[in-house]
């Protein structure tokens, strides 16, 4: 039986999902979360259905050992493609993120969206699902960010060729007048700065990190176990490869531990 006490678990096929810790983090400072940066097996994106559902079975299985509450799946790509099979397996809350075309769409003015994901996202069943429900007036313009994850994962954020990947990528979405892109991968909100400045003021640029700290703080309520401690949160983080990206990217938090790990 889980208590309040017990952490918050939290996996992505990366560096990304740290994305959605900062959100977590920001929404439930009191809650001890373990995160689980599988970096040795990124990108999922460009994984068969199969394999991204054993990895998730594994990161699963790594968080509930150690003890994890609730599990947020802080990834497009394994929420996608894993999480109604983890749901059957486990019988513990989990949390996944999708890409918010649903709220994109509602609030467009052209009727056109953008939406820069993975492959494996993209071309998910949850995904076709999803977009087979919005009105038949909305365009959406699809993207596979390919190379973006791997370029974040080595430490190539601000690059020459992301730049040339971004503007690649963004350009015929402004063409075909998008008013709206959707960010459907948890690596991408650190990519924002960059895509501001390939698209015009007019254009919005969402993802669902907030949305998903909201939902983990409701589940959380609703079976009674919010963290009420004052304590200092403990936030330890898991890596399976080179720990610099990580550290970098949680240099303005204090309280964070890294780990690597051999998994
Ligand atoms: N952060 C993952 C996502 O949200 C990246 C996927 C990948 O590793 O390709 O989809």
């Amino acid at each position: 039986m889980k208590s309040k006490q017990h952490p918050i678990g939290i996996f992505d096929s990366g560096i990304g999902g740290t994305s959605i810790w900062k959100e977590i983090h920001q929404l439930l400072p009191n809650e001890d979360t373990i995160y689980l940066s599988d970096s040795k097996n990124a990108p999922y994106g460009q994984k068969s259905t199969q394999e991204i559902v054993d990895l998730s079975i594994k990161n699963t299985e790594f968080l509930i050992d150690k003890g994890a509450k609730i599990i947020v799946v802080a990834c497009n790509t394994a929420t996608t493609n894993a999480i109604q099979q983890l749901r059957a397996n486990y019988d513990i809350p989990f949390i996944g993120i999708e890409p918010a075309i649903k709220p994109a769409s509602l609030k467009t003015k052209t009727g056109t969206v953008g939406i820069l994901a993975t492959k494996g996202t993209l071309n998910s069943a949850l995904f076709e699902k999803t977009t087979s429900n919005l009105s038949d007036e909305i365009t959406i313009v699809e993207q596979v960010g390919e190379g973006l994850v791997e370029l974040i994962e080595n430490g190539k954020m601000y690059s020459e060729e992301m730049t040339y990947l971004l503007k690649k990528y963004i350009h015929p979405m402004l063409e075909k007048k998008c008013d709206y892109i959707v960010l459907g991968c948890t690596h991408y909100p650190y990519l924002l700065p960059q895509i501001r400045k390939i698209t015009v003021d007019n254009v919005q640029i969402i993802d669902s990190g907030e949305a998903v700290a909201k939902q983990v703080k409701n589940v959380l309520s609703q079976r009674n176990l919010v963290n009420d401690s004052a304590n200092k949160s403990s936030n330890v983080f898991y890596i399976n490869k080179d720990k610099s990206v990580l550290e970098n990217i949680l240099k303005d938090y204090k309280n964070c531990k890294i780990d690597f790990l051999d998994f």
